[in-house]
């Protein structure tokens, strides 16, 4: 008699694991949205604290709510000399995702309600860390570079004192469109890795510091978060030249692809779990990346980008996801590329912090069954003495 298949879920391919008021991934329409509104509405028409506020209360903020928290998340923005410390204590050969790692642990423990799960302290919790996130990618980066620390300022909207404090110059006004922008499209997208992740930890009724510390550590993966960084590797692998036209460039990126596809590698920045027929976001993120790169005046990156995308197109129908224009974009702007997935992680501390609240209001330990493929049942031989 033979034993009756269980059916495996490798990777949870196609399974609904519970509900979410969110965000709705549609693939069959390539959409996105997050409470209901449409993502390239909100890049378009909204500021990301907005955004965040979105996510976490399920209604847009009016002036008075937005003018709070605002007033709230600047006040907020600057690290305990504690912090600092502990950054400055980590060596500048780790990966800048183990210092954001590290850094929403010590924000856990610094915080005086981590281990209070009211929903009114769970919101705060993440309010503060959407506050201090920021500062702590750019002082990383600033250390990093032998820079001083730049100070947060508190007449600036979040993007522009993220910029202000990465750089320590006032970005122009279209490079903080483009980055906010980034900020709304990366700040969340349903059931992912990480916010699975976060869930997870949650669900074990742990606190919501752990669960945004967990959900870093999947994102710092390359099949994930990290992708954008690997995405630049491959422009700066290829050679970023000046002097050669968009064909050229053309011609080479997609040499370079029909090589790696013909080595079965994995390219970085195409492909999605969920789309088949191309990520919703990357339009919005592309004309971001356009704007940038009209605005530095780098139009040679287009050849690059043409290319590996015309030759994966062709190659195996495979479409960008939206690390692939925002990788160049946060190049464009001056950004270290380990800095790239820092830069993702403190847009979707909204939406992990988000879910986190979610699972939290009506949870179910989420413990998955698996089917042993181990060695059959089998004892020690008699007599086998205790080991001292
Ligand atoms: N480069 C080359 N081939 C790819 C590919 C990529 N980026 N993404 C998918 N494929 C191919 C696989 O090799 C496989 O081909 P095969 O059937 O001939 O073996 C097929 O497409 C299915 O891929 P699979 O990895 O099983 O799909 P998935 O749904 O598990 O993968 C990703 C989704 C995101 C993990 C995958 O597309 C990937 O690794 N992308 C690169 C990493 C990345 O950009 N991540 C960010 C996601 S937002």
């Amino acid at each position: 008699m033979t034993e009756p298949q269980t059916e495996i879920h490798k990777g949870l391919a196609g399974v609904v694991a519970d509900y979410t008021a969110v965000s709705k991934v549609n693939p069959d329409t390539n959409s996105l949205l997050y409470r209901g509104y449409p993502v390239q509405e909100l890049a378009a028409n909204c500021s990301f604290e907005e955004v965040a506020l979105l996510l976490w209360n399920g209604e847009l903020p009016d002036e008075a709510e937005l003018a709070d928290f605002q007033a709230l998340e600047r006040a907020h923005r600057a690290l305990s000399p504690e912090l600092k410390a502990i950054i400055d204590a980590l060596p500048t050969t780790c990966h800048p995702m183990d210092v954001c790692r590290t850094a929403a642990s010590v924000l856990g423990a610094e915080d005086p309600e981590a281990e209070d799960p009211s929903p009114e302290a769970e919101l705060r919790k993440a309010h503060m860390l959407f506050a201090a996130m920021p500062a702590v990618v750019c002082y990383d980066q600033r250390r990093r570079r032998g820079q001083d620390l730049v100070e947060p300022r508190d007449d600036l909207g979040y993007s522009a004192n993220f910029l202000w404090m990465a750089f320590g110059e006032e970005a122009d006004p279209a490079v903080v469109e483009a980055f906010n922008t980034s900020m709304v499209l990366y700040a969340e997208h349903s059931f992912n890795a990480s916010t699975f992740t976060a869930r997870v930890v949650t669900s074990t009724m742990s606190d919501l510091h752990s669960a945004v510390t967990a959900a870093i550590g999947a994102l710092k993966g390359p099949l994930h978060g990290g992708a954008n960084e690997a995405v630049m590797e491959t422009f700066v692998e290829l050679g970023i030249r000046a002097d050669e036209s968009h064909a050229e460039a053309e011609a080479r990126a997609k040499a370079w692809m029909e090589e790696a596809l013909a080595a079965k590698h994995k390219v970085m920045g195409f492909g999605h779990r969920v789309y088949k027929h191309g990520d919703s976001r990357v339009p919005t993120m592309k004309a971001a990346l356009d704007r940038m790169i009209d605005h530095y005046g780098r139009p040679e990156l287009l050849g690059l980008y043409d290319g590996l995308e015309k030759a994966m197109d062709e190659a195996k129908g495979i479409k960008p996801n939206l690390d692939y224009p925002a990788g160049p974009t946060y190049w464009l702007m001056g950004f270290d590329i380990p800095t790239f997935t820092p830069l993702f992680v403190a847009a979707r501390i909204t939406g992990w912090t988000a879910h986190i609240m979610e699972q939290a209001a009506d949870n179910s330990l989420i413990r998955p069954l698996s089917e042993y493929n181990g060695p059959a049942e089998r004892h020690l031989p008699g007599g086998r003495p205790v080991a001292q």
